[in-house]
């Protein structure tokens, strides 16, 4: 059984794999879809908000041919609300489905899901810890807007600590050659001891830095991300990393020509408006690619032997 649970667990001919399949299911998504995974059901068991990767991944599935059972708000309007475990929940809904897909506001929550499961859970989001399908959609879009991943310049900025969205890329940047990482953070959000021990085990150069406007015209890639209110210990931690960084056309204009802004979105005021007709201003097409990578990953999971040959019939 395959889940997805860290971007741990990817490997570069998998991350290649999955990029192709990724390009073969724009191409179906703009065609009428496929019907590859006719017959299957999704859970969509959402413990946290979303709405960019719970609707991805369900138009992900329809475009797939599947269907989708779903909650979202699952602490408020599941059983989890009667008390019933996490555990308790997964083994149930391993029987109503073919694949979980899980966001919860503990760290470790999606492991826990994948020991009881019967069926496939893929993390959209565990508490402070990862997102690994975000990673995926990230590194899809560098490689598309950019051509290739090694060699890159790429600088995190905001919310290190809380933020799961740049845990995971990091550990999926590590598996590229000459990467360059630049964790841009307000005092008190830096980048966690673990996700430098990592980069530290695999060579990955890696500079700390305060001061974005350092890096903003040096890096080819510019990964903005929203500080997380809700993660802080208190209102006054929180107070005093909100704002630090803004993007601005001022600032994009020192910007490589060719570089590009990502952002795992919502936003919060980290990037101005005024920057979105920039062509430097990827974070709406990464957005878009999510449905793509996540028809790869369903498929990939749901598919797993069979999935070469079906691949080849649809190209
Ligand atoms: N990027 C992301 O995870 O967005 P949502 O919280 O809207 O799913």
């Amino acid at each position: 059984m395959y889940h997805v649970l860290s971007a741990h667990q990817f490997d570069r001919i998998q991350l290649d794999q999955l990029f192709r399949m990724a390009d073969i299911m724009e191409y179906n998504a703009k065609n009428g879809g496929t019907n590859l995974l006719q017959g299957k059901i999704m859970a969509a068991l959402f413990f946290e908000p979303s709405t960019r990767t719970r609707f991805s991944f369900e138009s992900a599935m329809m475009r797939l041919s599947g269907s989708v059972i779903s909650t979202e708000n699952a602490t408020q309007f599941s059983s989890a609300i009667k008390g019933e475990t996490l555990e308790d929940s997964i083994r149930v809904i391993s029987s109503y489905a073919d694949v979980i897909v899980l966001r919860h506001n503990e760290e470790g929550a999606a492991k826990r899901a994948a020991q009881v499961a019967g069926v496939p859970v893929i993390n959209a989001g565990d508490g402070s810890g990862e997102h690994p399908t975000q990673s995926l959609l990230d590194l899809y879009t560098i490689q598309k807007e950019l051509g290739a991943i090694d060699g890159l310049k790429v600088a995190m900025v905001g919310d290190l600590t809380y933020g799961r969205t740049v845990h995971s890329l990091s550990y999926m940047l590590a598996k590229y050659e000459k990467v360059t990482v630049y964790f841009v953070s307000p005092e008190n959000c830096p980048i966690p001891e673990k996700v430098k021990a990592y980069l530290d085990e695999r060579g990955v150069t890696y500079f700390e830095e305060t001061d974005l406007e350092k890096v903003s015209g040096e890096v080819d890639v510019l990964y903005m991300t929203r500080i997380q209110k809700e993660r802080f210990p208190s209102g006054e931690e929180y107070l005093k990393a909100a704002g630090k960084y803004v993007i601005n056309q001022e600032i994009v204009d020192g910007m490589k020509p060719n570089a590009i802004i990502l952002h795992p979105l919502p936003r919060a005021g980290e990037i101005l408006p005024e920057v979105d007709g920039d062509a430097r201003a990827a974070y709406f097409r990464q957005a878009t690619n999510g449905v793509y990578i996540r028809m790869a990953l369903l498929a990939y999971c749901l598919k797993e032997q069979q999935l070469e040959r079906d691949l080849e019939a649809l190209a």
